[in-house]
C-alpha cells in the first residue's frame, strides 16, 4: 500500500495526517473491488462490547471473515463476566473481574483488540478526556481499535468519509451537522467524530443547533484544528435557515447539552419545545438540489428525521452502514499486516 505506514493503533481520525485517511480509503475502495480472502489467515480480532451494536459488531465481525480472519465477540455480563473498568474500588458489587486481568488475559488469545465503552454520561471532563477507552487499550499489548469510545467513533467518521466521497460531495461542500430531537441525552462520540472528519476533509462545516446544545469548545477546537491547513472551516449557529441555504449534506444526531449534563430532569425540561428539530422535507428547501441526508444509525423515525426524508433518494444511511464494512477492512488490513 502507498501512502500510508502500518497503522499501530485505530483509536482516533484526529491521530492520522490527511495522507494517512487518504490511503486507508484507497485501500478500502481497492479491497470492495477485489477481495483479499487470505490476508489476515490465522488471525484473530478480539471485540469486547460494553454497550450494544447493529453495524459495528456485525461489520467488524464480517470484515475479519472476508480477510480470512476470525473473531472472538465478549459482552461483559451477556455471558462473560460482568467487568470493572474503575481504579482502585472494592469490588463486592456485580462485577467479577476487573479490565486490569481481563484485557491482558485476552491478549494470549486474540491479535487484536476492538473495545466499545460508550461515555458514562455524568461527568463532561472525564467524558471529554476519554480516559476510560484509553486506560483500557494500555492494557492490551498488540494493535487496538476505538468501536466507539466516550468522545470518538472513528470508524464511523472513516466509513462515512468514503460515503461522501463515493457520493460526490465535493471535498469543499457545506457540510451542515444538525443537532435533532430525541428521548434520551445521547453522546458526543459521533458528532464529535463526524464534525473532525468533515473539517478534515476540507468542507464547509456549520454545526446547526440549539443554544443549549452548542458542542463543547474542546470539540470544535479539535474540529478547527484538523480544518486547519486542508482549507476547512468549522462555524456554529442556531439559525436554521442560515445554515442549511446550500447545504450539500445534512448529517443529523441528537447529543445532550453540555449545559446540564447527567442531569436527566433538567434535560428533559431542556427539550420541551424541540420536537421541531425532527428533519423533514422541508429543511432542504434552500439547501443544494443534490443535498443528501446521513445519519450514523441507529435513528428514531418521526422524531429525529421524517419518514418522508429518510425514504427518499436523498437519505444515504444504509450505503453509510455498508462503507463501515470497507473502512474497517482497510483498517484490520493495515493493523494486522495484511499488506506486508
Ligand atoms: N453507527 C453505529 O455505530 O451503529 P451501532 O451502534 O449499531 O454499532
Amino acid at each position: 500500500m502507498t501512502g500510508a505506514t502500518a497503522l499501530a493503533r485505530f483509536h482516533s481520525l484526529a491521530h492520522l495526517s490527511g495522507e494517512e485517511i487518504r490511503a486507508l480509503l484507497d485501500l478500502a475502495r481497492r479491497l470492495e473491488r477485489q477481495p483479499e480472502p487470505r490476508a489476515l489467515a490465522g488471525r484473530i480480532l478480539g471485540l469486547l462490547f460494553f454497550n450494544p451494536s447493529l453495524r459495528t459488531l456485525a461489520s467488524m465481525q464480517s470484515a475479519m471473515a472476508r480477510l480470512g480472519g476470525s473473531s472472538i465477540v465478549l459482552q461483559p455480563g451477556q455471558g462473560t463476566w460482568k467487568l470493572e473498568t474503575r481504579a482502585g474500588v472494592v469490588m463486592d458489587g456485580e462485577a467479577s473481574e476487573h479490565v486490569r486481568e481481563a484485557i491482558p488475559v485476552l491478549a494470549g488469545y486474540v491479535d487484536a483488540l476492538g473495545i466499545r465503552a460508550f461515555a458514562g454520561g455524568g461527568d463532561l471532563a472525564a467524558d471529554l478526556s476519554d480516559a476510560g477507552f484509553a486506560g483500557m487499550a494500555e492494557l492490551f499489548p498488540g494493535p487496538t481499535i476505538n468501536l466507539e469510545s466516550a468522545i470518538d467513533h472513528p470508524c464511523q467518521a472513516l466509513g462515512d468519509w468514503k460515503t461522501l466521497d463515493d457520493l460526490g460531495v465535493p471535498e469543499s461542500g457545506r457540510f451542515v451537522l444538525a443537532w435533532a430531537n430525541h428521548p434520551k441525552a445521547l453522546p458526543l462520540a459521533v458528532p464529535a467524530a463526524v464534525l473532525g472528519m468533515a473539517a478534515a476533509r476540507g468542507m464547509e462545516v456549520t454545526v446547526l443547533s440549539p443554544e443549549p446544545y452548542r458542542l463543547p469548545a474542546p470539540v470544535i477546537a479539535r474540529a478547527r484544528a484538523a480544518a486547519g491547513g486542508c482549507g476547512g472551516s468549522v462555524r456554529e449557529t442556531s439559525d436554521r435557515a442560515e445554515a442549511l441555504a446550500g447545504a450539500r449534506v445534512i448529517y443529523a444526531k441528537s447529543w445532550a447539552s453540555p449545559l446540564h449534563y447527567g442531569d436527566a430532569a433538567a434535560e428533559t425540561e431542556l427539550r420541551r419545545g424541540l420536537a421541531g428539530w425532527c428533519v423533514d422535507d422541508d429543511w432542504f428547501a434552500a439547501a443544494d438540489p443534490a443535498c443528501r441526508f446521513l445519519h450514523c444509525l441507529p435513528v428514531r423515525r418521526n422524531v429525529v428525521v421524517a419518514d418522508s426524508v429518510l425514504d427518499s433518494p436523498r437519505s444515504a444511511v444504509v450505503a453509510q452502514a455498508h462503507n463501515r464494512l470497507w473502512a474497517q477492512m482497510a483498517v484490520l488490513h493495515q493493523l494486522l499486516g495484511g499488506s506486508r
